[in-house]
């Protein structure tokens, strides 16, 4: 089975866990993508989403589904969005499509964050994706030399700028054994916004696709 399939097929799942008249989490990616098509079938029976970047706004939009800022709606019943690494603990790399702040934003105001990736994704270490962080501009060289400090390689992201006009700094060579330290650690620096790790709030449900068909844990 592609990945492509094995999106597809957990952005089925996903539609299990979605109740009329909500207000949606809706993340950024290929797999939210897909995601998005499927919530596109039902969107009669949804009252709208929020989106975690503006091109999952568009493409929602694009759906005829109302795409609604998270002040008008306080917090969301749920949280829908792909990953770019996953432990069995659901602790997750994000980012790799620069989104990360607003993932996290909306993550935090969801009472559940259903991850959804092909199996591809599931880690038994994070680290081997490297490890997103969004920087504010000024700060590129000294974050840089602050990840470096941490055992980390920092490459800067050529050619991106954030939804929230900011850069991307991709740190390799990372080997992750406690992401809720080092999510802490990294937000503690000066100049970073955020960093893609996602445990202090993980995944509530991961659904991973793969030849067996739909795993959750
Ligand atoms: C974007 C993300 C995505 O969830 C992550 O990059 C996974 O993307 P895809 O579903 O395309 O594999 O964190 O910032």
């Amino acid at each position: 089975m592609s990945p492509e399939q094995a999106k597809q097929l957990v952005a089925e799942a996903a539609m299990e866990y979605i109740e009329w008249d909500w207000v949606i989490g809706v993340g950024t990616g290929s797999t939210a993508n897909l995601f998005i098509d499927e919530l596109a079938k039902i969107k009669g029976q949804l009252d709208g989403a929020v989106a975690s970047s503006e091109a999952s706004a568009d493409r929602l939009r694009n759906h005829g589904i109302k795409v609604m800022e998270l002040d008008q709606v306080g917090s969301l019943p749920i949280y829908v969005d792909g990953a770019d690494e996953s432990t069995k603990h659901r602790h997750l790399i994000k980012g790799g499509g620069a989104a990360l702040t607003r993932e996290k934003i909306v993550a935090a105001a969801s009472d559940k964050f259903v991850c959804i990736a092909d199996d591809s994704k599931l880690v038994g270490m994070l680290g081997k994706f490297p490890l997103p962080i969004e920087v504010i501009p000024m700060a590129k060289s000294y974050v840089g030399r602050e990840m470096v400090k941490l055992g980390g390689n920092p490459i800067f992201r050529e050619g991106v700028t954030t939804d929230n006009g900011n850069i991307i700094i991709d740190v390799h060579d990372l080997s992750i054994d406690n992401p809720v330290d080092l999510e802490s650690k990294i937000n503690q620096i000066a100049g970073v916004v955020t960093n893609g790790l996602f445990a202090q709030r993980g995944a509530d449900v991961l659904l991973l696709g793969g030849a067996d068909g739909v795993t959750t844990i």
